[in-house]
């Protein structure tokens, strides 16, 4: 199948949010780039988002909504928060809250951290879809990993020619930002500029009432813009590759042949169905009465090597 570029005819709009709620991506304008977007509730469509986009790791997903009502069921919403959403929302920025022990949002969508980043986009077709949607939508950047963000429904189309596993792309015409949100983080005491965008410091600190601190200028140096964000490491240590288990630790299998009974990311051997669990599954085996777990060997291909990724990083204590 072609990947289809139609018009945001509304009956187009509907069959979008239709294919995302079957668990489809689909590929949506908003004013900054387009994104590619996946229904956040759903795992198993948000592994594909990280597969299609071929990314070496898993990093966090921005959430979209179309409404504060429905951002305030998933994050709890500070006055700072509240104070920024009035000003600047719809619109291109993008706050990373604490994330509320109810939200049935992807673990996967935000990495396993217990923040998320939402945003309200402005572009009317981004707002059209995610009412019909009802849902809460994950959406990165429309481009395969290490590629320029699309500002174009034919960006998008060229990035993903023929690649059946985008089901449509809504053609809202140039993106009028054309640069990432503004990402603010309000869960540390002081509130920081992750990623800079079209929304200022100087607009951010008179909505706020005090200067924000940006984190590109602060002691720690990012390796890449939009990169800054902490990693999920489970409480008890990760022990990788492992061909036995030992007393005390639990065991996180993969693949038909797990070595005792325990959870297992995925008993048929399907890396999209293995990372869809990885973060939830880590979550419910990281249990003070056990002293480890011990994850069987991952095969180092396609989504697995960002599931490796992870785990490498939530082994290092
Ligand atoms: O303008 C935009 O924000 C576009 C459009 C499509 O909305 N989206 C976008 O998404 O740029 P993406 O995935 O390319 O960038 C999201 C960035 C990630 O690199 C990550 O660092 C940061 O947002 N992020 C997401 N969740 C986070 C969290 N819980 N804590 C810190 N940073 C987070
Ligand atoms: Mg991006």
């Amino acid at each position: 199948m072609n990947n289809r570029v139609v018009e945001p005819l509304s009956k187009n709009i509907m069959q979008a949010s239709d294919l995302l709620k079957s668990g489809q991506l689909v590929a949506i304008p908003t004013e900054t780039v387009y994104g590619l977007a996946a229904n956040a509730l759903d795992d198993q469509a948000v592994a594909r988002i990280y597969e299609l986009k071929n990314r070496p790791q898993f990093n966090p997903l921005i959430i979209h909504f179309s409404e504060l009502e429905h951002v305030s069921k998933h994050v709890i919403l500070s006055d700072t928060a509240l104070k920024l959403a009035k000003a600047f929302w719809p619109g291109p920025m993008t706050l990373v809250l604490p994330r509320k022990e109810s939200s049935e949002i992807s673990l996967l969508a935000s990495a396993g951290l217990d923040t998320l980043a939402v945003r309200i986009p402005s572009h009317p077709v981004s707002l059209d879809f995610l009412k019909q949607a009802q849902v809460p939508v994950a959406a990165p950047s429309a481009n395969p990993s290490q590629a320029l963000s699309p500002t174009t429904a034919e960006h998008v189309l060229s990035a993903f020619q023929n690649n059946n596993k985008l089901a449509m792309i809504l053609d809202g015409g140039p993106c009028e930002v054309g640069l990432e949100s503004t990402i603010i983080d309000l869960t540390e005491v002081t509130p920081v500029i992750l990623r800079p965008g079209g929304i200022t410091a100087d607009a951010i600190s008179q909505v706020i009432g005090k200067t924000i601190g940006s984190a590109t200028e602060a002691s720690h140096k990012p390796k890449a813009p939009g990169l800054l964000h902490r990693h999920y490491a489970p409480n008890i240590p990760l022990r990788l590759n492992a061909t036995e288990v030992k007393a005390n630790e639990v065991l996180l299998a993969f693949g038909p042949n797990a070595l005792t009974h325990s959870l297992n990311l995925s008993s048929s051997g399907d890396l999209t169905e293995a990372a869809a669990n990885l973060f939830k599954m880590l979550r419910l085996l990281d249990q003070p009465q056990y002293q480890g777990i011990a994850v069987m060997p991952i095969p180092n291909v396609g989504i697995g090597v960002a599931i490796n990724n992870r785990l490498e990083r939530a082994s290092v204590r």
